[in-house]
């Protein structure tokens, strides 16, 4: 089904804007289904690669960065196959096996690729690896993985003190670490774990917050034997574990789902259903978030797939309130905050947002473009150190907006949109394909 209300336009590059104009204004009806989950893909994949055997992965996300992730691993001697399908399989080399790459390694946008492969790297003694990635990610901080695995022995060049690809990495065998991340990061907890895979001992990683635990549960699925201590945050893995290909159903990203409960939550007599959502409760601040601020959503159909809680969640429009989202919550919702802003910009009083200046260090910064779109909209937003404040109630206004290559950004400006007055235009929107393929089809779809 196709939307006049939707439509892409070509730029220059490859470059696509994305068109919304809400003159006819739209309620969202229907049922839909997300593509797979992110974190949980690339792990697959992954895994998948050092495991001995076949795996074989159902649900895998298509988008640009899982691509990245299999095309580093080929690199390495994984025989990963298309990623055209709904079942790919992965033949493993085998803990400790991956080959030295003949070029250098592009994890592209992914930080994921990059941080977690990271750790495998490292710790591949007498072999020498070179990554990069794109614009992007060639600004992030590497320093958060390569302190940590430089203290267990391993080396690690790249600009600006080691600290931002390209990286050079000569793998080395590296010791049993006690690690505590001064940040509350899955990239980094499962960084670490990953290079202690190949250490004749035990790895632990303590974080002040716990972030998600997809790492964790694959590991365990795959054979390893991780401990997880709940009052201190930490987790320990036994180095050496004979890992088994395994069969991993991948469910729906709840980050992906987040912007259809917003867009549902916030677009008047909208009724969605969005079918096999994953809802492992390292994830779910987003749901916690969106039920402060008074959202109409049920949980339907609560059930465990391959290790992972899934359920079906259904959105009604309802008028939202402001709430304040901080502390340990911000780790469990950390990619749904630039579309947390946008439900907050329809919310009634000021919404805080706090203790977010990872947000900084995103594929962009997502703290100030959110702040600049969305104010160009007319949404009363203020940029502030490490968070957002935001009071809702003012009618958006159509504008001419830019997604600054931020796959997430694109898709909460295109759900800003839906509500705004006038046509807004969306530059560089292809980058929502990084995550989400199909969200342009998507939103034409439920658009009616
Ligand atoms: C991810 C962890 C998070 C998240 C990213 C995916 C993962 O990053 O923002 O999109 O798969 O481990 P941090 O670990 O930097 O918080």
């Amino acid at each position: 089904m196709t939307s006049p209300l939707v439509s892409i336009k070509n730029g220059v590059e490859n470059s696509q804007q994305l068109v919304i104009d809400p003159t006819k204004k739209p309620t969202l009806k229907g049922k839909l289904t997300i593509p797979g989950d992110k974190s949980i893909s690339h792990r697959a994949l992954m895994l998948g690669a050092i495991a001995t055997g076949e795996t074989t992965i159902e649900g895998l996300l298509l988008g640009e960065d899982p691509r990245s992730t299999a095309a580093c691993f080929r690199a390495m001697g994984a025989k990963i196959s298309e990623l055209n399908s709904q079942q790919v399989t992965v033949m493993g080399v085998g803990l400790g096996n991956l080959q030295e790459p003949i070029d250098v390694l592009d994890a592209g946008n992914s930080g994921t690729t990059m941080r977690l492969m990271l750790g495998l790297l490292a710790s591949h003694p007498d072999r020498l690896f070179t990554v990069t990635g794109d614009n992007s990610l060639r600004s992030r901080p590497m320093s958060r993985v390569v302190k940590p695995l430089t203290q267990m022995g391993a080396s690690i060049w790249g600009r600006k003190d080691n600290s931002l690809a390209p990286l050079a990495v000569r793998g080395q065998q590296l010791k049993p670490f006690h690690y505590h991340s001064p940040i509350a990061s899955a990239q980094v907890k499962s960084c670490v774990l990953l290079a202690g895979l190949m250490v004749d001992g035990q790895t632990t990683v303590a974080e002040p917050a716990l972030s998600r635990d997809h790492s964790e549960r694959m590991l365990r699925a795959f054979g390893a034997t991780l401990e997880v201590d709940r009052d201190t945050n930490s987790v320990t893995l036994t180095g050496q574990p004979t890992l088994r290909g395994q069969k991993v159903i991948v469910p729906g990203d709840i980050s992906s789902a987040a912007f259809w409960l917003v867009a549902g939550a916030i677009v008047p007599g909208s009724d969605l259903l969005i079918e096999n959502v994953g809802v492992n409760p390292t994830r779910v601040g987003v749901l916690e978030a969106l039920e402060m601020m008074e959202a109409d959503i049920t949980r339907i159909n609560e059930r465990t797939v391959a290790g992972e809680p899934v359920a079906d969640l259904r959105v009604k429009h309802s008028q939202l309130k402001a709430c304040e989202i901080a502390g340990d919550l911000i780790p469990r919702l950390i990619d749904e905050i630039p579309i947390l802003a946008v439900a907050a910009a329809h919310a009634e009083g000021t919404t805080v947002i706090k203790d977010a200046a990872e947000l900084r260090v995103k594929e962009s910064d997502r703290l100030k473009v959110m702040a600049t779109e969305l104010g160009k909209m007319g949404a009363k937003i203020t940029e502030q150190e490490s968070g957002l404040e935001i009071t809702g109630g003012y009618e958006l206004t159509g504008a001419e907006l830019d997604s600054f290559t931020d796959h997430r950004i694109a898709m909460s400006l295109a759900i800003a949109a839906l509500t705004a007055k006038g046509k807004t235009t969306i530059y560089r929107a292809e980058a929502a394909a990084i995550s989400y393929p199909n969200f342009v089809e998507t939103l034409q779809a439920v658009c009616q």
